[in-house]
């Protein structure tokens, strides 16, 4: 086992990509396609705002006038963050799979693990079990997928002291599967909540869109992998990718269907 950490300065549900659901799959479709046109056009009509916003608080206004321009600039800040959710969307017809080892993936994303360290004020460790076979992956797409994890690790993380948050990325072994597991020490999820994680624009993050893992969940779709999200209000949350090895099935249909009655709606 390899171990790296990046310093600062329950119940188990359940969830796969439900293929068998053509309306979803359909529907997710066109909100990704759609969305990326509709949130640039939306973004360019925000910039001048912003700027004009911070124009009008440098000519000095009186206290009342300031106040209700710091939020108009605080709000269209927000705005702007939340439409750049889906910049990095990583179209499929762009899908490249190809041999790569997710080891190595993840240390070489160690600037982008540091920054999360950093931002979050957390311990992020890397446990890398050896000998991991090499899998067929979009390795794109996979860092999309785990820094979406780790950014909702870092906003649950928000409600820890800073001294006791730690998100933990690790690799392991499951039956026919590679492990890809991210586990953070915040709030947690009650079951309410870990039933809608996966629906377009359900956010309990202030001022996010809600559209992370509905990104994710095409990008696990993808390589025909599997995800079981395991929580705690209060306590933790986890997020275990489960990817087929080569020569075996995807794992979501059979994987779904056999262990999970609960479907991403
Ligand atoms: N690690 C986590 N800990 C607690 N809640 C989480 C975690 N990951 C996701 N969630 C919940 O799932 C919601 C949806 O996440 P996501 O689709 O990434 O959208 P966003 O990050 O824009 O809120 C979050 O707003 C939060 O309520
Ligand atoms: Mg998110």
């Amino acid at each position: 086992m390899k171990t790296i950490e990046f310093k600062p300065d329950g119940k188990s549900t359940i969830i796969t990509p439900d293929l068998s659901s053509q309306d979803k799959a359909v529907r997710n479709e066109v909100l990704l396609e759609v969305l990326p046109l509709i949130f640039h056009k939306l973004k360019n009509k925000l910039t001048p705002i912003l700027g004009y916003t911070q124009i009008l608080m440098a000519r000095g206004s009186d206290d009342f006038a300031r106040e209700r321009l710091t939020r108009i600039e605080r709000n269209t800040a927000e705005l702007t963050d939340a439409l750049n959710v889906l910049k990095d969307y990583p179209q499929p017809a762009a899908a490249r799979r190809r041999p790569t080892a997710l080891d190595r993936l993840l240390e070489a994303m160690a600037p982008d693990w540091q920054e999360v360290a950093g931002a979050a004020r957390a311990r992020v460790i890397l446990e890398l079990a050896p000998g991991m076979p090499e899998l067929t992956l979009d390795a794109a797409q996979m860092r999309v997928l785990l820094l979406n994890l780790a950014d909702n690790a870092m906003h649950a993380l928000q409600a820890k002291a800073a001294d006791d948050r730690e998100i933990r990325i690790a690799t392991g072994m499951s039956g026919n599967a590679l492990e890809l597991r991210v586990r953070d020490n915040g709030r947690g999820m009650g079951e309410d909540e870990q039933d809608s994680i996966w629906s377009p624009f359900y956010s309990n993050f202030p001022g996010r869109a809600g559209l992370g893992l509905v990104i994710c969940e095409r990008i696990i779709a993808n390589h025909g992998a599997a995800c079981v999200v395991t929580s705690q209000a209060g306590e933790f949350s986890c997020f275990d990718i489960r990817l087929p090895l080569p020569g075996s099935e995807d794992i979501t249909p059979a994987y779904g269907k056999k262990i999970n009655d609960r479907t991403l709606s």
